[in-house]
């Protein structure tokens, strides 16, 4: 069975003692068994948060980004093994606000995911369509080739740290979130790929996370679809209540 996933990216909120804050806020609630919870922080905030949560077997640390190279002359940049020596098991890859504002490229990100995996970490690697693309039919396509070429050099062994998280940018931060039918759609797809290129075992361990606007009220028909097993949630994510209500939707 595969693992069910509701990952928190709290991208670039909360300071230290608020961050400290929603993390015992959420490690306080109760969980539910075959359900990882992945909270997804600032740089400054992975150790401290990983040391409150402790060797937790239900919840798990994420950096948000990190570098491919294993140290060197990279002002400003995280390596795997620095996410990896305070605690972290997991980075987010790929995700769209990194393509769009910081010009990573699926080329670049092949090489990050790459990193993260030879490095014992897990990675989540975002894919997902702008509304243009959408609109004009090729949003299947548009995934298909940053699948393909994020993902598709690694070997079938590595496929057991990989996590994918579908976020259509248009549903991302806007209240508008994919229909529990295209979400399936494309994460049906996702599978089909997989199982292409590495066999159905592969395909149907593989963790498909869908993400853009997952809210407390709408998680669980998302969730219940047959090929979405969980969510990467941004602002949903920095409000404990409303997020444990989302890891709950599985129940
Ligand atoms: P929102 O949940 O705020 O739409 O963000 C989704 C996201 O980008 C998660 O990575």
């Amino acid at each position: 069975m595969r693992q069910f996933i509701v990952a928190g990216n709290w991208k670039m909120n909360t300071n230290y003692a608020e961050g400290l804050k929603l993390a015992e806020d959420i490690a306080s609630g109760s969980m539910i068994d075959n359900v990882l919870v992945v909270l997804g922080l600032p740089a400054t905030h992975l150790m401290g948060i990983s040391q409150l949560i402790g060797k937790s077997a239900s919840i798990k640390i994420a950096a948000q980004n990190c570098h491919y190279e294993k140290n060197g002359a990279y002002t400003g940049e995280i390596s795997v093994d620095m996410v990896k020596s305070v605690g972290a098991e997991y980075v987010i890859l790929g995700h769209s606000e990194r393509r769009e504002y910081f010009k990573e490229n699926d080329e670049l990100i092949a090489k990050k995911v790459k990193s993260v995996i030879e490095g014992g970490l897990n990675a989540i690697y975002c894919c997902g369509e702008k509304l243009p693309v959408r609109e004009a039919g090729n949003h299947i396509k548009l995934v298909a080739k940053q699948i393909k070429q994020g993902l598709f050099h690694l070997d079938a062994s590595d496929f057991k740290k990989v996590v994918i998280a579908y976020e259509p940018v248009w549903a991302i931060g806007t209240g508008v979130t994919a229909s529990p039918v295209q979400a399936q759609e494309m994460h049906y797809e996702i599978r089909q790929m997989i199982a292409k290129k590495y066999g159905t075992e592969v395909a149907q361990q593989t963790s498909i996370l869908y993400g853009g606007s997952v809210k407390p009220d709408n998680a669980k028909e998302l969730f219940m679809q047959s090929d979405v097993d969980g969510g990467l949630v941004g602002g949903a994510s920095l409000e404990a209540n409303g997020f444990l209500k989302i890891v709950h939707s599985f129940s």
